[in-house]
């Protein structure tokens, strides 16, 4: 999908480019991987819209316990993403076309094929955690680029290095800060003991700044080569990486690259409140037109 992506971040650009101004969330950071995934999943290109206003609230599923009010407006979201997929996979059902729902909806293992309310939970869960995900990733990454001038300039100097970028992008300010287990058995773990049934919180955000793995962890360098956490890891690593790093890769390639001079426009950024999720709710910077 890379040309694809590219030539989505660069329609995206166009818009706002005679302005010398953006706000990298709203402009770039979250229509790119709603507009993916809404072009993955074969629904209408015009509805992206709907995506980042469904993900956005329901990706505070990952923050409990939520108020009472937090779980009213959870559950709003999810009735109408619901009503929405289960009219388009129905339609889908007697007009296929390339996408991914259509491809579910013919798949068959052994004779059996998914369920409506399966095909349902699949779109809900890709819809859930692909976008706010890849939207921190955009966002954090220019943050931290535009903080360290001369980093930034390495990156325009160095188009090509952009993959290691990324990673080390991803491993100094991730955007999935915490993942959770269930012990299914007891475990021993430097001299500390898990007994089954107790929950777990992995901390992968301070993983990835371990100065055991890492030498001068808080530093951004892009000549490292180490296996950072960004993604998980096991059974449940997660299923759009690769997605995510293509989408990173071209979306602050496209912005170092055509947007001279680029800089912070804020004094104070403004977080999401979440433990789960580092994302930004907005990002102002300005550049040369
Ligand atoms: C920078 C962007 C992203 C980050 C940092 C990220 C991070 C993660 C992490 C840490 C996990 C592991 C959760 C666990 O072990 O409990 C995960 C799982 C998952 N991710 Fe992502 N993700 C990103 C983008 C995406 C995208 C674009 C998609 C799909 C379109 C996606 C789909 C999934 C799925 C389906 C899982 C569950 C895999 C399983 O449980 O087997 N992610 N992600």
């Amino acid at each position: 999908m890379r040309p694809e992506i590219e030539t989505m971040a660069n329609d995206l650009l166009a818009k706002v480019k005679a302005t010398g101004e953006m706000d990298v969330i709203k402009d770039l950071a979250s229509p790119l991987p709603a507009m993916t995934v809404t072009r993955i999943l074969g629904l209408p290109p015009e509805d992206y819209p709907k995506l980042v206003r469904w993900s956005y609230q329901l990706f505070f599923v990952f923050d409990q316990p939520m108020s009472l009010q937090g779980y009213q407006q959870q559950n709003q979201m999810a009735i109408e993403a619901r009503d929405y997929l289960t009219e388009k996979i129905s339609h889908l059902e007697k007009y296929p076309n390339d996408g991914l729902i259509s491809r579910l909806i013919t798949a068959r293992d052994e004779g059996t094929r998914l369920t409506q309310e399966e095909i349902l939970g699949f779109c809900i869960m890709l819809l859930i955690v692909g976008q706010e995900t890849t939207k921190s990733l955009v966002g954090n990454a220019t943050v931290a680029l535009l903080k360290h001038p001369e980093k930034l300039a390495e990156l325009k100097q160095n188009p090509d290095q952009i993959k290691n970028v990324v990673e080390e992008l991803l491993r100094y300010d991730s955007p999935v800060q915490v993942i959770a287990r269930l012990a299914t058995e007891d475990v021993e773990m430097r001299g500390k003991m898990i007994q089954a049934g107790d929950k777990v919180i992995l901390c992968i955000g301070a993983a990835n700044r371990d100065p055991e793995q890492f030498t001068n962890p808080d530093q951004l360098d892009f000549n490292r080569r180490n296996y950072s956490l960004p993604f998980g890891g096991g059974i449940h690593f997660c299923l759009g990486a690769f997605l995510a790093r293509v989408q990173g890769q071209i979306a602050i390639n496209a912005m170092v690259q055509r947007l001279p001079n680029l800089q912070l426009n804020t004094e104070r950024l403004d977080w999401r409140e979440s433990i789960t999720l580092r994302g930004l709710k907005s990002l102002y910077v300005t550049f040369e037109t």
